[in-house]
């Protein structure tokens, strides 16, 4: 039996724990040891479809907007908060996880074979329905591997390209930070062309994976997926043949001559890979043959630190640090324009599209 590698030091994505009505298989281990599973995600093209997933995951707006589980926190005789505990089986969206292994890497199943052409025969027909998204990921990752998970605000950038199809429809895209590559996945339905980059050789092959067990969500539009490596801390396109998902020098002169959107769901956790990213877009932005708009979505992860003795979220505060820094930049070459995008938009995916999700929209032009 292979060694399957956990660590202490791991993280686990909200998408992953709150996963609806799912049992998590174990589909194979992955080049270094971790398991792998295929989670589901229905795209929600019916209204009455979005609105349940909405109510069911989102807690519920007093009629001035806020949350009436903020607002009126109830409180004791004392005048004590009163924390009423979830009783434990109360959400279908709070399933224990329990891996199951269907079969390994090599394809031996480890029960008989009929309901391995049974489970077979069922994929096939998943594999082919224009509404689901079928994602290979692994779960509790130690922080260098976060990018095999799949985090919040993949979801929140994909509900917003599936809101605006005008905007992206048959344009050039490119992505960075796309770990499973769900968002480029829901790009590619609108989009000509996405270039999906990641560092890592094992997560790229876990991406590139991605993009092909979906390619049928973007047949009709013959649009095209190409999954790339691109390192925010290096200085340029890798185009070694012998690397693998290298550039050819083809695509960097496509990418610079034809990207209008670029895009980033859930990148800026670390500051110094933040500042590292935030010089990858100037660079990338100002070599650009067109004006260009950037969509970077982030999650508020709050959390309470001896030093500040208060709750804070650096990582938050150095992003913001970085858009400020881009707005005011006066190099004479480039004008940048930054908002948040508050106009709500329908959600598309079943997730908690709690309110520290936040999207921002970048707009660089050459003066
Ligand atoms: C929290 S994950 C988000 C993944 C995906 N966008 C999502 O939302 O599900 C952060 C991603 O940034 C990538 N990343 C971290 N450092 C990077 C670097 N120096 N260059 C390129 N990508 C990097 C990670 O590999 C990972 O895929």
């Amino acid at each position: 039996m292979d060694v399957v590698s956990f660590r202490k030091d791991t993280v686990l994505s909200d998408v992953h724990l709150l996963l609806p009505n799912t049992r998590h298989l174990m589909t194979r281990l992955n080049g270094v040891n971790q398991p792998v599973f295929v989670s589901k995600f229905k795209i929600l093209w019916d209204v009455e479809e979005k609105e349940a997933a909405c109510s069911e995951l989102t807690p519920e707006r007093s009629e001035d907007g806020s949350r009436s589980s903020e607002s009126e926190a109830p409180l004791d005789d004392d005048g004590d908060l009163d924390v009423a505990r979830r009783p434990r089986d109360a959400s279908p969206y709070r399933e224990r996880v329990c891996p199951i292994i269907l079969r390994q890497a090599t394809g031996t199943s480890t029960d008989g074979h009929g309901e391995e052409d049974e489970d077979d025969d069922e994929e096939e027909e998943e594999a082919a329905r224009q509404d689901v998204i079928r994602i290979e990921h692994t779960m509790a990752t130690p922080l260098e591997d976060v990018g095999k998970q799949i985090w919040r605000g993949a979801f929140l950038l994909a509900d917003f390209i599936l809101s605006r199809p005008a905007e992206f429809e048959g344009v050039t895209v490119l992505e960075l930070g796309a770990g499973t590559g769900l968002t480029s996945v829901v790009m590619a339905t609108q989009a000509k062309m996405v270039y999906c980059t990641d560092v890592g050789q094992d997560l790229l092959s876990m991406c590139q994976r991605n993009v092909t067990i979906n390619r049928h969500l973007t047949e009709a539009k013959a649009s095209e997926v190409r999954v790339r490596q691109l390192d925010w801390t290096g200085d340029d396109f890798c185009t070694d043949a012998e690397v693998a998902f290298a550039w050819t020098e083809d695509e960097v002169a496509d990418m610079h001559n034809e990207t209008s959107i670029i895009m980033a769901a859930d990148v800026c956790y670390d500051d110094d890979l933040t500042d590292g990213l935030f010089r990858m877009l100037y660079r990338i932005t100002s070599n650009l043959q067109h004006t260009s708009t950037v969509y970077i979505s982030i999650e508020k992860r709050m959390n309470f630190t001896l030093r500040h003795m208060e709750v804070v979220c650096e990582e938050y505060n150095q992003f913001r640090h970085c858009l400020d820094e881009l707005r005011d930049m006066e190099d004479g070459k480039m004008q940048y324009s930054v908002e948040q995008v508050l106009s709500p938009f329908p959600q598309f995916f079943q997730y908690e599209r709690v309110e520290h999700l936040e999207l921002w929209k970048v707009s660089a032009r050459q003066k």
